[in-house]
């Protein structure tokens, strides 16, 4: 499946399938909403009225898509999905990236090849655009489809920079760091896990070096003095071949390693890229890494992915 991610009126797609960032009510609104009903016509009212009167009756729950026509747009079907309320200390990004596998859904049940999407929820609903970039492009691309091209319609310029940075960061793709993965060495696996495992509270602690003169009078600056055991797992970690500095500016939820437990291995790979690469600032990230759980859930992923997925 292609993703592109365009600038432009959602309304002028020629596409088969276009989304609607609607309500609940499935009755109309404003932004996205406002414009596919005020473009497509009453037809499409009067099908989600249908709908209402139907099984519908309470509405459409958060994160569902059901279709109706698509009236006089230059399109087949609108696909209306309702977007979280960006809400703090709620998870926000299950429903949001809901709407995207869902839409994609019913797509495929309507046979849709081509579907073009809104940035859904960073409107009214004031979902941060920069995460809502990145939830939205890593659904797409992680979803399983029949769809030939989605199509991200942004509506000014600062939404198309942002979704355009988060469509950078998926390169290289989940599947294309997993294969660096399968060709680590049985023995760099055993060896990543043995370290890992004997790993003690005191090789976890550091100290930092530097911060005196050197004989030139000059200050050396201050560097992380590590435990061997640390240095040999900085040599021993596999790491993606990734783009990390993009990868990280595509990608807010970086820094959410509680959440890899239930993200694909590439991710893991990818964060443990990041401390690994990041080390060559002397700034200790590697070493903080495994004092803050950042490093352990990174290992803990990457040997689900080695014991029972690869
Ligand atoms: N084409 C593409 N994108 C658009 C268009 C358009 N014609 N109009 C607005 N947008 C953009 C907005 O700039 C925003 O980035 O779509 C994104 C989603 O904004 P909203 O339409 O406000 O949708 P959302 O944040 O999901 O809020 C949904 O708003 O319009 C009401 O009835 C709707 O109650 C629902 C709520």
């Amino acid at each position: 499946m292609r993703i592109t991610v365009v600038r432009g009126d959602i309304t002028d797609q020629h596409v088969d399938a276009v989304v609607n960032a609607a309500n609940s009510s499935l009755l109309g609104g404003g932004g996205v909403d406002g414009a596919i009903h005020r473009r497509g016509g009453p037809a499409i009212l009067e099908e989600c009225r249908r709908l209402r009167a139907g099984h519908l009756g309470g509405g459409l729950p958060v994160g569902q898509a059901v279709a109706t026509t698509a009236g006089n747009l230059p399109a087949k079907w609108v696909i209306h999905t309702v977007g979280p309320v960006f809400t703090d200390g709620q998870d926000n990004i299950g429903p949001l990236a809901s709407c995207f596998r869902e839409s994609l859904r019913v797509a495929d049940e309507l046979g849709a090849r081509t579907v073009a999407l809104p940035a859904i929820s960073t409107g009214v609903y004031r979902y941060p655009l920069e995460e809502a970039a990145y939830v939205s492009l890593w659904t797409l691309a992680r979803a399983s489809t029949s769809v030939d091209e989605v199509r991200l319609v942004l509506f000014d310029q600062k939404a198309y920079d942002t979704f355009d940075r988060a469509l950078e960061a998926l390169d290289p793709s989940d599947a294309e760091v997993e294969d660096e993965l399968r060709r680590v060495p049985e023995e760099k696996w055993r060896e990543l896990f043995e370290l890992a495992d004997g790993l003690t509270t005191e090789d976890r602690e550091f100290t930092w070096g530097g911060g005196e003169k050197n004989e030139d009078g000059v200050i050396q600056w201050p560097y992380p003095r590590y435990s061997d055991r640390l240095w040999q797992l900085y040599v021993a970690l596999p790491s993606a071949n990734a783009d990390w500095m993009k990868w990280m500016s595509g990608n807010p939820l970086r820094t959410e390693p509680a959440r890899l437990a239930g993200a694909p291995v590439a991710d893991a790979a990818r964060l443990a890229t990041v401390y690994v690469r990041g080390e060559r600032f002397n700034d200790g990230v590697f070493g903080r890494a495994f004092q803050d759980g950042s490093m352990d859930a990174i290992i803990a992923r990457l040997r689900t992915w080695y014991d029972t997925e690869r």
